[in-house]
């Protein structure tokens, strides 16, 4: 199981050959004995009451998206609203932009071609997806998946916003451009963006391209692998 999500992590960055093993330094003696390595701890520990809150909470948010209108366009065309779907004590938080068809029909965030490639790209990280959660800027679908004006951003801000403060993530992953740019409240490009770290709240915040983007640009799959290695190194894992 360790050797396949490994061996996955790698095809995901796009290696198609491994090199030849090297004769380790240190005898497996020595490594045994050393100190035992630190492991990232995917959820926050909470008592029950403390969590129960959260997730009453999120519920809250939740239910008012559901009711929401203040976009006309986009809640007379969408089937479910999309607020959002995951763990709420997760320290990892991966930010899109707004459900898309399948999403839109399920009422569940990226669980369409480009959702799939998110699943890959959070296995990878050696998590799951309910170890982490998974929201959008937008909580309805923008008709024919044209990107969110900045007016919808404004009216969806407070419910995103709200949901980053109840979970306080340690570390959010914003997704492509709008997520970037909305969280971050900038108009630099996603390009500019990566590379380096940013703030919101409490959170350590890492942009990298959007996994649709990815299906479009396979290349590009090193560049946000590089990105969740640092993620995860500063999480204490090595990918
Ligand atoms: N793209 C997004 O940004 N979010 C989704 O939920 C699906 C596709």
């Amino acid at each position: 199981m360790v050797l396949k999500q490994r061996l996955e992590s790698l095809a995901m960055a796009g290696v198609q050959q491994l090199p030849k093993p090297r004769i380790a330094s240190t005898p497996p003696a020595a490594v045994a004995s050393s100190q035992p390595v630190a492991t990232f701890q995917p959820l926050v520990v909470l008592d029950p009451a403390a969590l129960a809150d959260r997730e009453r909470r999120l519920d809250e948010v939740r239910q008012e998206v559901a009711g929401c209108t203040r976009c006309s366009e986009l809640a007379a065309a969408r089937t479910h609203t999309v607020p959002g779907k995951g763990h709420a004590a997760a320290r990892i938080c991966f930010l899109g932009e707004a459900p898309g068809a399948d999403e839109d029909a399920s009422g569940e965030p990226f669980v369409g071609r480009a959702g799939q490639l998110l699943t890959k790209i959070i296995e990878a990280c050696r998590l799951s997806r309910e170890q982490v959660f998974i929201l959008n800027v937008l909580k309805c679908r923008p008709p024919g998946n044209r990107v969110p004006s900045p007016e919808e951003v404004s009216h969806c801000r407070g419910y995103f916003e709200r949901q980053l403060g109840i979970i306080d993530p340690a570390f959010v992953v914003c997704l492509g451009t709008t997520a970037a740019q909305s969280l971050l409240k900038t108009t630099e490009a996603i390009g500019r963006l990566r590379g380096r770290w940013h703030r919101h709240g409490n959170a350590d915040v890492i942009c990298t391209y959007h996994p649709s983007y990815l299906l479009r640009n396979p290349a590009a799959k090193r560049d946000v692998w590089d990105d969740m290695k640092r993620l995860m190194e500063r999480a204490g894992v090595a990918l």
